[in-house]
Parts: structure tokens; sequence; C-alpha cells
């Protein structure tokens, strides 16, 4: 293969919660970087200097535009004249609750045409164990008439992110990565190098994907454990979380995870389950993933039930009540709402006739989503607008400080972030 040029140079595909805060690491590392996306209003944004995301800070993208580091673009020519192509797009499920990796393949085959002779491709997003090597290596050699592993390089590498977390960056997170071929691991590994502390190499591509897939189902599998325990122990009079704190304190074999209403965000609901359809190709069996499936999509119901009883303790039905659901985001201080039981739990109180208003910091309007676009376009409402009953839904730090006791209306708490107790408080 004729070695490309150096790697000063690189377009990232896809500027959402990946790709932006991996674009803004490899400017900070000394590589120019050209962020290519579909959606012009990420692409004016950038090229201002302006945020989308909360937790980045405008200052980071006007930094790195001004500077001479950054654009964006939504012409994917700018892929024919970089050393690497990164690709940070989305991977859903389909309303048949299958992989969905038409993003990725649409993507390869807008690159494919521009691919120079030594270009390095990473696929960044998630997906099942034989995307890389299988249907996107298809479409790439198909477009640009190369091959993969002998006119350029193909590799895989899982995101990390998890936006908001402070305490690890894009730098300081270990990168998995595993290539087509040795070559194509090599020059992956010497790419992320440049802007991360530690990589990891795996032997292939769908090590790499399969380790992303492990880790992801880790948390879906350990999350239902915990669902499970708090209504087993709900029913037994114990309290989950102090049983959880309890068991934190010892140093080795537990790992604590906290119940909730529901999963959200594009992960942890959804990736799973691109192994539980790619493992019936090879007539294998995900119970666990099933399972934890099940237990987790039940919990917006679980505290539907609760916020039924609570109004029921009010002589109140639920149709021609108010409820206010605290918190629209799927996880603390985040302006993600992909996903959220929020969604869920909305949908199902209106089914009976409440009526739902939310309260959302982070999230003061609802912007057209895939899987909820009914509810594009309503307001988050003051905490203290009059209501049957509150449901606490996400653990910000405005809610955890809110000071809940003086609430006279029944307070359904399924984070656990009420410390001074109101009268009619109940747990879900
Ligand atoms: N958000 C997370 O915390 C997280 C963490 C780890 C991994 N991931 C994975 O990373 C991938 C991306 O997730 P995300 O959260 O950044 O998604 P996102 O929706 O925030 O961003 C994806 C971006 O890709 C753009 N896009 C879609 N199709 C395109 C195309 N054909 N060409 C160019 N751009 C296109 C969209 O406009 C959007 O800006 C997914 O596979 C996800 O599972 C996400």
């Amino acid at each position: 293969m004729t070695p490309s040029m150096d790697m000063d140079k690189i377009a990232i595909v896809g500027m959402g919660y990946v790709g932006l805060p991996l674009a803004l690491q490899f400017c900070r590392s000394g590589v120019s970087v050209t962020g290519v996306d579909i959606d012009p209003a990420k692409v004016a944004a950038i090229n201002q200097g302006t945020s989308y995301i909360r937790h980045i800070d405008s200052s980071e993208i006007a930094g790195a535009t001004k500077s001479g580091s950054f654009r964006a673009t939504t012409d994917f020519k700018a892929c024919g004249d970089v050393s690497a192509v990164l690709i940070c797009v989305p991977t859903p499920l389909d309303e048949h609750h299958e992989p969905d990796i038409s993003y990725v393949l649409d993507t390869g085959r807008a690159i494919a045409p521009h691919l120079g002779r030594g270009c390095l491709v990473v696929l960044e997003s998630t997906t099942y164990p034989g995307t890389t090597d299988g249907e996107l290596r298809d479409v790439l050699e198909a477009g640009s008439g190369m091959k993969a592993g002998v006119d350029f390089h193909l590799a895989f590498s899982p995101e990390r992110e998890d936006p908001g977390r402070t305490s690890s960056t894009v730098k300081t997170i270990p990168k998995v990565v595993g290539g087509l071929t040795p070559g194509c691991l090599e020059r992956a590994a010497a790419l992320y190098g440049r802007a991360v502390d530690r990589v990891v190499p795996v032997s292939s591509c769908r090590v790499a994907e399969a380790t992303k897939l492990l880790e992801n189902i880790f948390r879906s599998v350990n999350i239902a454990l915990a669902n499970e325990l708090k209504m087993v122990y709900e029913a037994m009079g114990i309290d989950v979380w102090e049983v959880i704190e309890a068991a934190k304190t010892k140093p080795f074999g537990f790992m604590a995870f906290y119940p909730g209403p529901g999963l959200g965000g594009h992960c942890i609901p959804i990736d799973p389950f691109y192994l539980t359809w790619k493992a019936r190709e090879f007539g294998q069996h995900t119970r666990f993933i099933e399972l934890a499936g099940e237990i987790n999509t039940a919990m917006p119901e679980y505290v539907v039930h609760v916020v039924s009883r609570a109004l029921n303790d009010e002589c109140k039905p639920v149709r021609g009540s108010t409820v206010m659901l605290a918190g629209l985001a799927y996880k603390p201080n985040v302006d993600d709402e992909r996903e959220s039981p929020s969604y869920v739990i909305m949908k199902k109180l209106e089914s009976l006739g409440a009526t739902v208003l939310y309260n959302d910091p982070f999230v003061p309007v609802i912007r057209p989503t895939r899987e909820h676009p009914e509810f594009a376009g309503r307001r988050s409402s003051p905490l203290t607008v009059p209501a049957d009953a509150v449901v606490i839904v996400t653990a910000h730090d405005d809610y955890r400080s809110f000071d809940w006791s003086a609430m006279l209306c029944p307070i359904i708490d399924s984070r656990n972030v009420v410390t001074v107790r109101p009268k009619k408080y109940y747990r879900a």
C-alpha cells in the first residue's frame, strides 16, 4: 500500500455527541479536523464557533475554528483531502427493534468516491461484530474501486463517550482499536495515539465491536438486576438504595448499579439488541440480554403504577389529574433526552387521561426526536406549577438541592434524590 500523507489532517463524519468532542480532542492534539455532517445547522454552528451541546463550551469550538484547526462542511469531498476519516453516525434500532446501520452505510457510500489511496477509515459507531469488515467494507470497496487492507486502511474503534462526565475525558479514556489487517491496526493505533493517553489494540475489528457491546450489555444487565431488586425489596419494606450503599462498602467483587424509571439514551437501551439480532444468525440466543430488556422496559409502567397509587391515596383518578415530570433528560445534568423514559411515562399517563407537564432546566423545549415526534415543541414548566403529583425522573443536581419537603402534593421519587422528605413521599 502506498503510504498515506502524515496524520495531521483528518475528517470526522457525524458531529453529534460523539463526533464533536472527538474532533475537539484531535484539534487540541495538533491535528486539523474537518467535521462532516448532513445537518447544515450543526455545520453552521461549528463554523460560527457556537456549541449546540450543553456540556461543550462555545469557546472551545470558537478557539479551534479561529486557529484554523477545525471547520465543518456538508460536502463529502472534504474526505478526499485527509489521511483518515472517522465515522460517528447514529446506529439506532428500526421499528421492528432490529439494527439500523443505514446511517453507517450511507456514510460509507458518500465517502467512498473521495477516498484517497492509503487513507484510514475508522468506524466508531456502536454496532454488531462483522459490520466493519462486512457491510461497511463492501460499500467502501464498491464505491472507491479499491481494496480494504490493500489500497486503504480499515479499522473499528468504539467510542466510550459519557456525556457530562467530568472525571474522565476523551483524552483519558483508553481507546480500544481493532484493524482489518496488522497494518490497518498499526495505522489506527498511531492516529489515536496522538490524541488519547492510552490505545488498547485488539486482534480484529470484530473483537473491538464485541468489546463495546460487552460494556453496554454489562450495564444493561446490572441495571435490570437493580431494578428487579428495587421491586422485590420495596414489597418487603426494605430500601434498595440503602442496601446498595451498604453493599458498596465491600472493597472487592461488587460494583454498584442503581435502579431507575427505565433506560434512556442512545446506547444502553439499544446496543444490546444489536448482538441479539446478530447472534440469531449463528443459532445463538441472548437470554440475559432479553430478560434485562424485559425488566428495564417494564420500569416506566412500574412508575405509572406508583403514580396511580399515590393519586388513589388522594382519592383522585389518573384521568383529569395533572402530573408534573421532573426531568426529561435521560441522565443528570445533560440536555440529551433521546430514548428518555420520561417520554414513555408521559405517553402512558396521557393515555390514562392525565395532563402531563414537565420541568427540565436542561431541556427548555422538546426537540423533534425520532421516537416521539408528537412531543416536539412542548416547553418546560416551573417546578412550582400546581400539580396533583410530581414524579422525579432525572437526578439533576437542581432536584437534589430543591426543597421538596414543602411540597403538598405526592412526590414520586424514582432516583432517590429527595433527602428531606415531604409528607406524601413515594418511591418508584
Ligand atoms: N452519545 C453517546 O453517549 C455515545 C457513547 C458511545 C457511543 N455512541 C455511539 O456513537 C454513535 C453516534 O452517536 P451520537 O450520540 O454521537 O449520535 P448523534 O445523533 O448525536 O450524532 C450523529 C450525527 O451524525 C449525523 N449524521 C447522520 N447521518 C449522517 C450521514 N449519512 N452523513 C453525515 N452525518 C450524518 C447527524 O446529523 C448527527 O449530527 C452511535 O453509534 C452511538 O451508539 C454514543
